[in-house]
């Protein structure tokens, strides 16, 4: 019985730490994550993911239905006027749910919420789902003195709508990253890689950690459970290929001999850019003849097609700043 007995002491040390930790947690937080402002970083990230990203009952299979677009605009939608320097926008077309943000500006923070609303008429945009949407941009501007981001509903200010812009958008100029973070919430890339450098010498190899203030209104996060990958927060800093990105993805060896990482030729769908069927059995058989040595050169890789869910990965990837 004495075993029984030093068990029983063990488990109620192990709830009394548990339960202690707990309390502490919950009542006794050392920041009121609900009160932290969002960053610019938060800002631009809302407007160019959108609303969920994971499992949502809009879009259950991950598919990156009702996703935003972000425009690099380069000339005045109504006018036809060059832009200096250009101008990133975010297209909500009819049917894209609101970020965050938008739905509640109070998760903005004091100030970016007042000027969102006061100057960039934000509760103007009513549901995308019955309206033609809308589009959006970051401004500069001060409030109580004090200069902070805010966000532009430029269809009410400007009456910018998602129709003029994507008239004037040319192919390049479009950012598919919300599309392409369901599909790395999907695809399960969380698994191996993480979006969260720490306070460590981390530092140095993958860039600065983030503030807490980038995630407001984000989900899901997509941290990552436990780094077996590099650190990709800033990856698309490092390496801004598009090129490269599309062979990695292809097929990993082709790059980098050892790695571990899987395929993903499958995000290519079933057609390439010139709207040919990519036979897969094929480049795997040419494939396999280059790893044995009979072919100098392994096949190239097919080029994407600009609705494919990997053309939307690569876009997600080069936005990671
Ligand atoms: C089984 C683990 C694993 C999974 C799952 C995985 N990766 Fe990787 N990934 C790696 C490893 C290991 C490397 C480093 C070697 C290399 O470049 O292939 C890497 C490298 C990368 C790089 C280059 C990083 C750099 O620093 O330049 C990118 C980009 C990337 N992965 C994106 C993804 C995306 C997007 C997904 C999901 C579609 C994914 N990976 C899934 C293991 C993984």
């Amino acid at each position: 019985m004495t075993g029984f007995r030093q068990y029983k002491i063990g488990a109620r040390l192990f709830g009394l730490a548990l339960g202690g930790s707990m309390t502490i947690t919950l009542f006794f937080p050392s920041v009121n994550i609900a009160a932290v402002s969002s960053t610019d970083v938060a800002l631009a990230k809302q407007l160019a993911i959108g609303h969920e990203t994971g499992f949502n009952l809009e879009d259950p299979f991950l598919l990156g239905k009702n996703k935003p677009i972000s425009v690099a605009l380069k000339v005045d939608p109504k006018t036809g006027q060059p832009i200096d320097g250009g101008m990133m926008v975010y297209v909500y077309q009819q049917g894209t749910s609101y970020p965050a943000g938008i739905l509640h500006p109070r998760i903005l923070g004091e100030g970016i919420q007042q000027l969102s609303e006061q100057q960039g008429h934000i509760n103007d945009a009513t549901d995308a789902r019955k309206t033609a949407g809308a589009v959006f941009t970051l401004r500069k501007g001060t409030y109580q003195g004090r200069e902070f981001s805010y966000i532009d509903n430029l269809t009410a200010t400007k009456g910018w709508t998602p129709a003029d812009v994507m008239k004037v958008a040319k192919d390049e100029d479009v950012s598919h990253a919300g599309k392409g973070k369901t599909m790395f919430v999907r695809e399960g890339c969380w698994w191996c890689h993480t979006l969260l450098p720490e306070e460590t010498q981390d530092w140095q190899v993958f860039g600065a950690p983030p503030m807490m203030g980038d995630f407001n209104g984000e989900s899901p996060t997509a941290f990552g459970s436990d780094r077996k990958a590099p650190d990709l927060l800033h990856v698309g800093s490092r390496n801004s290929s598009r090129e490269w990105m599309m062979m990695h993805f292809f097929n990993p060896r082709l790059v980098q001999p050892h790695s571990i990482m899987p395929r993903f030729d499958y995000l290519w769908g079933e057609k390439d850019a010139a709207g040919q069927k990519i036979d897969f059995v094929k480049w795997r058989a040419e494939y396999d003849e280059y790893r044995e040595g009979k072919r100098v050169t392994p096949p190239d890789v097919p080029s994407f097609a600009s609705d494919s869910e990997i053309r939307s990965l690569v876009d997600f990837m080069l936005s990671l700043k």
